[in-house]
């Protein structure tokens, strides 16, 4: 039997959250804070300096006033999608941004392979219909192009999904291979924990990612 809807193959329960109402509510205010601490920043700017490509066109979902790309970090074009407008504004490293709400409408508003690189940071907890933006994430790169998953141990409590309250780190790497299999056409999931080893308490950073393989149906570009 195929899926209709393929967020509807995990039990309903996984994306309940203990605050359901409209996200546009919460993120009405703008919230002009970081939302992990200074290490965690740094491990995911240099592990951003090693692996996005430069002159690239990139697309930083759930996006907020940092994205957190290396100084100097040579971008073709960088667009933020998020909830809050003046956030966006004040992100110095996005060139465009769009107000969207994914829990509502799941489709991407941007042509077919249209992007080189996707990063989701510290956010994916918050995605109520995960496999469906994951299909559309892999629609609007292009061939090869990856999309890295990047996430910590913090989270706005009430508005993550409740499947995420429940796995550890490393559970969770697994739960987002699962949504990359789900959606399907993406290369084997590889995952990272690039959290800094100090002697000091940091949050911690992990990384799943994939590349979007084409279908045979596709054009080759
Ligand atoms: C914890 S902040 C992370 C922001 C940024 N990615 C960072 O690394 O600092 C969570 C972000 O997810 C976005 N977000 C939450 N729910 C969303 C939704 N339903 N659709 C689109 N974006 C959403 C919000 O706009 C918010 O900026």
């Amino acid at each position: 039997m195929t899926d209709q809807n393929p967020t509807q193959s995990f039990p309903e329960n996984y994306f309940q959250r203990a605050d359901g109402s409209d996200d546009r509510l919460f993120y009405t205010q703008p919230r002009l804070l970081v939302h992990i601490d200074d290490h965690a920043i740094a491990a995911i700017r240099s592990f951003f300096q090693e692996h996005l490509p430069q002159n690239a066109t990139i697309l930083d979902l759930m996006s907020s006033w940092r994205s957190h790309l290396p100084d100097d970090f040579l971008t073709e074009k960088v667009v933020g999608l998020g909830m809050n407008d003046v956030e966006m504004r004040e992100n110095p490293q996005l060139d465009e941004w769009v107000v969207h709400d994914l829990n509502s409408d799941p489709h991407l508003p941007f042509e077919t392979g249209s992007f080189d690189t996707v990063v989701v940071t510290v956010s994916i907890q918050y995605m109520t219909r995960p496999v469906e933006v994951f299909s559309e994430v892999r629609r609007i790169l292009k061939n090869d192009g990856a999309f890295y998953v990047i996430y910590s141990n913090r989270m706005f409590p009430t508005k993550a999904v409740a499947i995420w309250h429940n796995l550890n780190d490393n559970e969770r790497a697994q739960l987002i291979a699962s949504y990359f299999v789900k959606s399907e056409g993406w290369s084997q999931p590889t995952a990272w924990d690039v959290s800094l080893k100090l002697n000091i308490k940091t949050d911690p950073v992990f990384i799943v990612s994939a590349n979007k393989l084409r279908f045979p149906s596709e054009p080759s570009e």
